[in-house]
């Protein structure tokens, strides 16, 4: 542990002396492709996300909506491109029956949502309402499997169910509940914090779970199989991502997951809209933590695995804090500020530096909880700041990743340090570079000297700020704070010139 502070105080150390911004595109043969899938969300049976959120009732006559599901949510996720959603948890995924969920709904039994207030649902929306969503939103479904109260024959017949096309109990019952053609879900969960809300289980353990689990999920129909996820480490826990590798027949697994949340301090969250300097900082060094914790997960995974064909799948990340005055505890309703756009830029950035293996990543969660991009209220809908993050990086889905040597200054607080700059870069199809940068400090605007590679002939760019960082949409004004066109950058002779304002996320296009 003492060793670990040394090291990432010499890193801040380095950054602290360093007077200039700087990016320089590094010299590499490397073709990596930032996946789609980095960009890919979250919907769990949580408070406000499913019922009350994407889904409001075939019946609903007031908000217009396809299959029961709003249909602005739709087009919002639309305009995204959505590359892959997860469902239906999380913690409830391992409470979930799916057999539950299909066939007529009046006759569908209810549950309680054990770990999310306790409230009883009706099982309306289940496997072919989340899974014709994904048709609507041309997404991938991930599905989290339930192995904690599951059985290894329940598991094994919902694959059966969504992905065989012969003939079989499973397609037949498919069938009769009037679906012919299976819809073949190729990322698949086989469980969910297995060291917590699924199960409390020790590595040791669950590593044989997981065999026994994984051998069952059979891939037929599907091209180049199912990819497995293992559920993965929280934080920190480098013995549990140790004993996966080590100990999981790599035929097996396709993916081990890793949840990291952006909280201050698990006791006391603080609030989403107001909070000091001191919660702001301590809140950019639990989101900074992601790029130590992806490296040294990756150090391990590359003992393993070192052609990294196992993927590094952070299926959830993202702000935590109390919930919104008012409103159930067990919801995980909270407002999502500048701040939260700082979040966004900062962790996409790191994802698609680490592009090499980490394939897919799911913010936590799409709408009404935690970091959502998307809020509602009765007909209202609004786009939250790290909606626009998103929309603004989706350049980057699938685009080659162009690695960065990048110096910052530092963002001091208190006699603390943190990089104020982060960045990641790439080529998409038709030759354009994006640069996509983030500057966490508070105070002071960031001048930064791009050096180019080749020639350009020109550069243009959006960004997205606002006067304040407490600064949210709110239903009576959810525009405030939206992307506009940035006239920061200059192209010279030898390079770019930029200058990024205080807590602002800013995506350049150079052509
Ligand atoms: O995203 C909310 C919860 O956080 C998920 O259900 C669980 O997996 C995690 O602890």
């Amino acid at each position: 542990m003492k060793l670990r502070t040394t090291v990432f105080a010499l890193l801040i150390v380095f950054f602290s002396y360093s007077q200039q911004n700087t990016i320089a595109f590094a010299k590499s043969n490397d073709t990596t492709v930032i996946s789609k899938h980095i960009y890919g969300h979250f919907a769990e049976h949580l408070g406000r996300c499913i019922y009350d959120g994407f889904y409001v009732g075939e019946d609903n006559t007031t908000i217009p909506n396809t299959n029961g599901v709003r249909n602005d949510i739709i087009n919002a996720l639309k305009a995204l491109n959505i590359p892959n959603l997860r469902w239906p948890g999380g913690c409830f995924a391992d409470t979930y029956h799916w057999k539950d969920g299909i066939g007529p709904k009046e006759n569908r039994p209810a549950i309680v949502n054990t770990w999310w207030g306790n409230v009883t649902e009706d099982n309306s929306f289940g496997t072919h309402d989340f899974l014709n969503l994904c048709e609507v939103l041309n997404t991938e479904p991930y599905i989290s499997g339930n192995v904690g109260s599951g059985s290894v024959q329940e598991l094994a017949d919902w694959v059966q169910y969504v992905n065989f096309e012969g003939k079989s109990p499973m397609s037949d019952l498919r069938r009769q509940n009037g679906r012919e053609k299976p819809w073949k879900v190729k990322f698949w969960g086989v469980g969910n914090e297995a060291w917590g809300c699924g199960g409390n289980m020790r590595p040791e353990y669950y590593v044989d779970v997981y065999r026994k689990y994984a051998t069952f999920m059979s891939g037929v129909g599907v091209e180049g199989g199912l990819d497995k996820i293992a559920s993965g480490a929280s934080d920190a826990d480098y013995r549990w991502t140790e004993t996966l590798m080590r100990d999981i027949p790599h035929n097996l697994l396709q993916g081990v997951a890793l949840h990291h949340y952006s909280v201050i301090d698990w006791g006391s969250k603080g609030s989403s809209t107001e909070f000091k300097e001191d919660q702001y900082f301590k809140t950019m060094q639990r989101s900074w933590k992601m790029e130590e914790l992806i490296q040294k997960h990756t150090e391990i995974m590359d003992k393993y695995d070192p052609e990294r064909k196992v993927d590094l799948v952070v299926d959830e990340w993202g702000g935590w804090y109390d919930v919104m005055q008012g409103t159930n505890p067990g919801f995980l309703y909270q407002q999502n500020t500048m701040r939260d756009a700082m979040i966004a830029g900062m962790n996409l950035n790191i994802f698609n530096n680490h592009a090499q293996r980490v394939k897919m990543a799911n913010l936590a969660q799409t709408v009404n909880v935690l970091q959502a991009v998307i809020l509602t209220e009765g007909k209202k809908m609004i786009l939250t700041p790290t909606y626009h993050v998103m929309e603004m990086y989706k350049i980057h889905q699938d685009a080659v990743l162009v690695p960065l040597q990048l110096k910052t200054d530092n963002y001091e607080y208190k006699g603390e340090y943190l990089p104020a700059i982060s960045a990641s870069a790439s080529i998409d199809k038709e030759g354009v570079t994006h640069i996509s940068l983030v500057n966490i400090d508070l105070h002071d605007s960031k001048n930064i000297t791009v050096s180019l590679d080749k020639v350009y002939k020109s550069v243009s760019g959006r960004i997205l700020k606002s006067a304040k960082v407490q600064d949210y949409n709110s239903f009576g004004d959810p525009e405030k704070i939206k992307p506009t066109d940035f006239k920061g950058a200059v192209l010279k002779k030898d390079g770019i010139k930029i200058e990024v304002p205080p807590f602002s996320v800013v995506v350049l296009a150079l052509k």
